[in-house]
């Protein structure tokens, strides 16, 4: 009885109650018939029919689908797209020389078109058997190979080497491994998506499993896919990483939030970005 009138109290705080009593939960799909076309010739997939392990979705969607046309149109034409100034910081990074070995990306990868499919397949295991992310990656390199300093998981720097890196698998599936070296930290992704947390006790599937399509607050929920990240936010007007997203999401559960760049929210990214096999990456994307 506690328990029960802990978790209306969470889901009257956010609205939600009308929509959860009875535990009558559902989800609102998104409007049919809407094509994420990119510059007029680049068709993105959107929707897909969701993977065998996610037994809690039967289809699974952009966060593209779910916002007002204004927000939408912003990403169907790269001039009028704010984080492709992130793009091209990063593709000018790309080819300057920093750190003390006196190399630049282009030095040992050549072209930035040497990464096109990376972006998709991330986060995944690496040699030594752990999971990494892309940000991983990136400054493995930096720091191991070029001599530099750490990039900061949240500065521009990072983020327009991400988003440069991403754009070249725009319009691929996202197609990350569940399975082998990657199972236990699927396995750990998983059990995080569905713990509730935080004076509100709610987990991720609280919101963006049982309540997408609805609106909270003034935002309209999403399932909370990772396929268009980096993302562009027209909020904060600035570009968020998969990791700084997820920990907006946790702190607004009231809960202690895990740090960017940390094990639990590496295995949480593999597990949400797994929820999106099949769904095209963006590149990068615009959202509100
Ligand atoms: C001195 C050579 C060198 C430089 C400079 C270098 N890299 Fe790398 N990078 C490598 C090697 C070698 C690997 C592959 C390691 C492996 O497969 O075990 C790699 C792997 C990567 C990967 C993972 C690719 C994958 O498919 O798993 C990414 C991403 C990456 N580098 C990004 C960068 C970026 C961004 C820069 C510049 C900031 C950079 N690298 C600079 C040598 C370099
Ligand atoms: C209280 C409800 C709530 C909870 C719980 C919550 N989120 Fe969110 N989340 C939101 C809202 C609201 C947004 C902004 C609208 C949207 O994109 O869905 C959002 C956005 C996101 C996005 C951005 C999606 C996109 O396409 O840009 C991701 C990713 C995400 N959440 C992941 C998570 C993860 C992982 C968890 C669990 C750790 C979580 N969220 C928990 C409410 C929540």
């Amino acid at each position: 009885m506690m328990k029960l009138r802990k978790q209306a109290t969470a889901m009257m705080a956010l609205g939600l109650l009308a929509l959860s009593v009875g535990g009558m939960a559902r989800a609102a799909d998104p409007d049919p018939g809407v094509d994420l076309v990119i510059n007029g010739d680049t068709k993105l997939v959107t929707r897909v029919p969701a993977p065998a392990n996610i037994p809690g979705l039967k289809e699974v969607y952009s966060g593209w689908l779910f916002h007002d046309p204004t927000t939408q149109a912003m990403e169907t034409d790269d001039f009028s797209n704010p984080a492709m100034l992130a793009v091209d910081a990063g593709n000018a990074a790309w080819s300057t020389v920093m750190g003390t070995e006196g190399k630049s990306c282009a030095s040992c990868h050549n072209g930035i078109d040497s990464m096109k499919g990376v972006r998709a397949s991330m986060p995944k295991v690496n040699k030594a058997g752990k999971l990494w992310s892309l940000e991983d990656y990136i400054n493995d390199c930096v720091t191991n190979r070029m001599g530099a300093k750490a990039l900061g998981w949240n500065s521009n720097e990072m983020s327009g080497l991400t988003s440069a890196i991403s754009m070249q698998s725009r319009g691929m599936p996202v197609d990350v491994a569940t399975d082998g070296a990657a199972a236990p930290f699927w396995k750990e992704g998983e059990k995080l998506y569905y713990t509730r947390t935080g004076l509100l006790e709610l987990s991720c599937a609280s919101c963006h499993e049982m309540h997408f399509g609805d609106h909270v607050r003034d935002e309209r929920l999403s399932q909370g896919q990772i396929n268009g990240f980096p993302v562009y936010r027209l909020k904060t007007t600035n570009m968020v990483s998969i990791h700084n997203r997820f920990y907006g999401c946790v702190r607004d559960t009231r809960a202690e939030s895990y740090k960017e760049g940390t094990d639990p929210l590496r295995e949480l990214e593999l597990y949400v970005a797994s929820r999106g096999n099949g769904l095209s990456i963006e590149g990068v994307s615009v959202r509100p």
